[in-house]
């Protein structure tokens, strides 16, 4: 799951500093009335935009990139410098534009990539058991036929397709950037020839509904690469949830900001109480009374209960129990009811994590042990460029 290791921070803040600098302009030309809005936020306003994602796959670019920005600050030294140094203001001028001409431009081919006006979008609404429920209906009516009930591009239609449709258990809807997927889904893909390969639903899918179909795929496509390879390489969130809680008052499950959240369909009776976690019983039917060794009980358990089966792979969810980081990433899985926890459920990790299982003593527990490695190895992946 995770592309980027430990010795690339460089790259990281080379990553986040491109973005944020794409973003900035955005939000000025935007603010100064020279862009308009597409789907409810800025649009960008140009064909192309600087690829993160390439920089990340080819590292020796992305660091001529690195040391030719440095080059540009340098150069914008000497102007400065230029301005107080008449006498040698010439050669300040020289050196300036020799630098620019020796620094080592990345290929614009790497550098660049198609942008359309929503590149930067985010999703207007929430990851959720309800707009996972809405996406899904959507995808039942207008996309199977060629995607396929389990988004691998095995529709009735597929075949008959110029292009086949991607397979979506796979890193792609990590990969590009969310605002590039709205666009394909409304305005459809082009291939190189320019002819569409496939079609735009604009007309019969809003922004909203786009919205909802990327959420959807996004749960499906994560319980699929569960079920393919027994982990999570991609890292999917807890989805939302409405909740009913006994102390506190929460009604939905995103109020827990910063806490560990352990939602379990097992019977909760035998829960000892933990204070490292926020506890959430899914029962099978919808219950009214809260049991007192749990924090709340989901209120609409037949939504929920579709959702985790997805994130799940689609096997069965009776006696399981899931645990968040603290930032809602679902990193841990127990289908063995009430029994302890192992190592091996610890679904969503880098790969530096499971060399040694995280910081502690032997004496931990299993259950320590996976907190300990969820704290210590946060979810990093890059999506569209950016670090997530
Ligand atoms: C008529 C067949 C067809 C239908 C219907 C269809 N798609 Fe596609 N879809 C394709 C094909 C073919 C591609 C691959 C296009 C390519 O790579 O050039 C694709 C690609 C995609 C991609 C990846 C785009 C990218 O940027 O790589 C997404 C996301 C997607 N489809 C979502 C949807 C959704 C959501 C629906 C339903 C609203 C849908 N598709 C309906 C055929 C279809």
């Amino acid at each position: 799951m995770n592309d980027l290791t430990n010795n690339a921070v460089w790259l990281e803040w080379l990553l986040e500093g491109v973005h944020r600098a794409q973003w900035a302009l955005l939000q000025m030309l935007h603010a100064t009335g020279m862009t308009g809005e597409v789907d409810g936020q800025p649009a960008w306003p140009f064909a192309m935009r600087i690829a993160g994602e390439n920089l990340l796959i080819d590292q020796a670019q992305a660091r001529q990139f690195a040391i030719s920005l440095a080059v540009v600050a340098g150069v914008a030294l000497l102007l400065a410098v230029s301005i107080f140094w008449r006498r040698k203001r010439r050669w300040l001028w020289a050196g300036s534009v020799l630098a620019l001409l020796l620094a080592p431009w990345p290929s614009a081919a790497v550098l660049f990539t198609e942008a359309h006006p929503t590149s930067f979008h985010a999703s207007s609404i929430p990851f959720s058991d309800r707009t996972i429920a809405r996406g899904a209906a959507h995808y039942a009516a207008l996309c199977v036929q060629c995607h396929g009930a389990n988004g691998k591009g095995q529709g009735a239609l597929a075949s008959a397709q110029k292009v086949w449709p991607p397979n979506f258990a796979s890193p792609l809807l990590w990969r590009r950037a969310d605002g590039d997927l709205l666009w394909a889904i409304r305005h459809g893909v082009k291939g190189r020839d320019g002819a569409p390969t496939m079609p735009a639903f604009a007309s019969s899918v809003g922004p909203d509904e786009a919205w909802e179909l990327l959420h959807y795929l996004r749960a499906l496509a994560a319980g699929e690469l569960l079920s393919a390879t027994g982990n999570w390489p991609q890292p999917v969130h807890l989805p939302d949830m409405q909740l009913r809680c006994q102390r506190a008052h929460k009604t939905q499950l995103s109020q827990w900001q910063e806490q560990r959240v352990l939602l379990l369909t097992a019977d909760p009776k035998t829960l000892l109480p933990d204070p490292r976690m926020v506890t959430i019983w899914l029962p099978e039917r919808d219950v009214e009374q809260v049991p007192d060794n749990v924090d709340c009980v989901v209120a609409d358990a037949g939504r929920a209960r579709q959702a985790m089966a997805l994130v799940n792979g689609g096997s069965r969810i009776d006696d399981t129990q899931w645990l968040t980081d603290r930032r809602g990433w679902l990193r841990a899985r127990n289908a063995r009811g009430a029994a302890a926890w192992a190592d091996d459920d610890l679904l969503c990790k880098s790969p530096l994590a499971d060399v040694e299982a995280g910081p502690g003593t032997k004496n931990d527990d299993q259950l320590t042990r996976i907190i300990r490695t969820m704290d210590a190895e946060p979810v990093r992946f890059v999506k569209g460029g950016r670090v997530h």
